[in-house]
C-alpha cells in the first residue's frame, strides 16, 4: 500500500502583492470588489496547487466580508495557507491587507476561506498530502474548518428538497418580516 505523505501548512504559504491601479476602480473610485475576489481566487489556487502538487479547482468560498474599502494607489497583499485537508479537498485561508504607500498604514480588508479540490490530468479528483499540525494557530484553523464543514453538511441535509417540511419552521416565521402565502 502506498504511504501517505504529509506536509506542513508552511509548504502551502503564498504571499501576493499587487499595486492598485486606476483601472481596477469602480464608479465610486474605490477598488472593485470583484477584482479583489479574482486575486483571492488566484492566491487560493496557487496555495492549494503548491501544497498538493496538482492543479486545483475552486469548489466553494466560505464568506467574503469586505471590512474596509481599498483605495487606488495602495499596495494590496494577500497571504494564503492551507488550513485543512480532506481526501482531495483543502481549505485555504486568505487574509487581505492594504497598505497606504505614503503613510505606511496597513488595514485588514478581508479574510476568507476557499475550498479547493485537487484534480489529475484527466480531471479526476486526487488524494492530497496529509497536514502536519505543529502549532496552536494551525490547530485552531484546522478545527474551525472541521466545524464549518460539519455545519455546511448539516445545512445541506436539513434544507434538501426531500427533507424540507415548511410546517416545521412555523415558529421561526413569526419572528421575521415575512407573510407566508404558499
Ligand atoms: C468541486 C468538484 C471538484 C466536486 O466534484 P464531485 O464530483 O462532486 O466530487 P466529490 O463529491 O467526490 O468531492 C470531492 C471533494 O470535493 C469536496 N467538495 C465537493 N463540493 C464541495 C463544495 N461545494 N464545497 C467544498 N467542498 C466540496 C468534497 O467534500 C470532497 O472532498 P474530500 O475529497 O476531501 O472528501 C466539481 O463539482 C467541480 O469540478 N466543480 C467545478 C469547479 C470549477 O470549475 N471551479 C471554478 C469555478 S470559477
Amino acid at each position: 500500500m502506498k504511504q501517505n505523505t504529509f506536509k506542513s501548512a508552511d509548504d502551502s504559504s503564498i504571499v501576493l502583492t499587487e499595486l492598485m491601479l486606476p483601472i481596477y476602480a469602480n464608479f465610486s473610485g474605490k477598488i472593485h470588489g470583484g477584482f479583489i475576489l479574482s486575486l483571492m481566487d488566484k492566491t487560493a489556487f496557487a496555495s492549494a496547487s503548491k501544497f498538493s502538487s496538482h492543479y486545483c479547482v475552486t469548489a466553494s468560498v466560505n464568506r467574503v466580508d469586505f471590512l474596509n474599502a481599498i483605495e487606488v494607489g495602495e499596495l494590496v497583499t494577500l497571504k494564503a495557507r492551507v488550513n485543512y485537508v480532506g481526501n482531495s479537498s483543502m481549505v485555504v485561508g486568505i487574509k487581505v491587507e492594504s497598505q497606504n504607500i505614503r503613510t505606511g498604514l496597513i488595514r485588514h480588508c478581508n479574510s476568507s476561506y476557499f475550498s479547493m479540490v485537487a484534480k489529475d490530468d484527466q480531471g479526476k479528483t486526487v488524494k492530497v498530502p496529509g497536514l502536519i499540525i505543529s502549532n496552536h494557530t494551525d490547530l485552531r484553523r484546522f478545527l474551525r474548518s472541521i466545524k464549518h464543514i460539519k455545519m455546511r453538511n448539516e445545512r445541506k441535509i436539513e434544507f434538501s428538497a426531500e427533507n424540507f417540511i415548511p410546517k416545521d419552521y412555523d415558529y421561526i416565521f413569526k419572528k421575521y418580516n415575512v407573510k407566508l402565502d404558499l
